[in-house]
């Protein structure tokens, strides 16, 4: 049966349709802004900082800039910067490793599981038993929740204890994600995320935020994210950043926040629907492990035959994206910096197979069926 005609053009990611469901609500949020005049520190970016925490079940949230800053402050809060060694990811969006070259540090980086695309804790352990021997100090993990599934937390963390190192969770993809039924934002000590307009908890902007437990790290980040400032105006007790939330984006996000949880259940089901209608065909779907819920910031098929699926797929109507066609050890700008004993033939091998399809609360049953079926006919075996 030919695919039914598709109804274009298919977004990648939809929000006009969330702008159209939120309708006044943005509107009066924003016209709240303009009217109070307060765009740096209003008293929006607190009210969205604990309905964050309220949010994540975190104690602390930190607004703040973007997603990379998020990094770049909670490496700085954990005092990592030149002659420390950061174990990240090879298969990741460049803003990983970026934060660490940022301050200072050197990189590692560790192969992914060819299952869920996220950290190898095999693969890290035996980069830190070679890191030690090679003279190299060792001071933090990244894990990334790569396409919205939490990475493995439980391992994870008995190697942070095991080699007395600083856990840091980039959730840049997976806010709203859970673990063993606790979200992304307490399963670690530090934990980050991204508002870019195309993350599952987006602004109309750039946007990020930092969550943690502990009081004095809370402290300093506040500090950090605002040129290091101390108790008084004027007075600097730290090298920090530029980098607070505008109080216009914190305005959108709490309109947005209060809609979140029912735009995750709606993922949930569109990739549910994903998989039950693309089995059989000669890609694979996502796995998620069962300890995983995913807030599906993207849903990645991995194919043998991925670039003529894609042309196929895309000249049929359906945008497609690759996250990433490059692992980032293989990128320029990363190649002088080394990788675990073996390299990370995994990340390699992903790089020439993924596509991610689109992806968002606001795709309906009758355009989903569509891409279903041009993808089907363009990987049937
Ligand atoms: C895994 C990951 N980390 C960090 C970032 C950086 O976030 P931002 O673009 O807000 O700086 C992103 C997204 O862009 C990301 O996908």
């Amino acid at each position: 049966v030919a695919p039914s005609p598709l109804p274009k053009p298919i977004p990648f990611v939809d929000l006009r349709a969330q702008r159209q469901r939120l309708g006044r609500r943005i509107d009066d949020a924003i016209a709240a802004v303009l009217a109070h005049g307060q765009f740096i520190d209003g008293e929006e970016v607190a009210r969205l900082e604990r309905d964050l925490e309220k949010f994540s079940g975190a104690r602390h949230a930190v607004a703040c800039a973007n997603g990379t800053d998020a990094l770049v402050l909670a490496l700085r809060a954990g005092s990592v910067g030149a002659g420390d060694a950061v174990l990240v990811p090879a298969f990741t969006f460049a803003a990983t490793a970026e934060a660490v070259a940022l301050v200072g540090a050197t990189l590692v980086f560790v192969d992914v599981l060819p299952d869920t695309f996220n950290i190898d804790p095999d693969h890290l352990n035996a980069t830190l038993e070679c890191a030690a021997s090679g003279g190299a100090r060792p001071k933090a993990i990244i894990a990334v929740d790569l396409f919205g599934q939490p990475a493995d937390y439980d391992s994870l963390r008995a190697i942070a204890r095991r080699h007395e190192l600083m856990l840091i969770a980039d959730a840049a993809q997976s806010f709203g994600a859970t673990w063993r039924s606790i979200r992304t934002g307490t399963l670690v000590d530090v934990t980050t995320t991204s508002f870019f307009p195309a993350k599952p908890l987006g602004c109309y902007g750039d946007g990020g935020a930092i969550f943690c437990d502990d009081d004095e790290t809370a402290r300093v980040l506040r500090s950090l994210r605002s040129h290091g400032q101390g108790g008084r105006r004027y007075e600097h007790i730290a090298v920090g950043l530029n980098s607070r939330l505008d109080t216009l984006q914190a305005a959108i996000l709490i309109e947005k926040l209060a809609i979140f949880q029912d735009e995750l259940d709606a993922r949930n089901v569109i990739a549910e629907r994903y998989s039950a209608g693309l089995t059989g065909i000669a890609a694979r779907t996502p796995i998620l492990r069962p300890e995983a819920t995913s807030s599906w910031s993207q849903y990645t098929l991995i194919s043998a035959d991925r670039d003529a699926a894609v042309e196929t797929i895309r000249k049929s109507g359906v945008p497609i994206a690759i996250h990433y066609p490059i692992a980032l050890n293989d990128q320029a700008a990363y190649r002088g910096y080394p990788s675990g004993p073996g390299g990370t033939p995994v990340a390699a091998e992903l790089a020439r197979g993924v596509f991610s399809l689109p992806m968002h609360p606001y795709l309906d049953n009758d355009t989903q069926d569509s891409i279903i079926a041009v993808v089907r006919e363009a990987l049937s075996r």
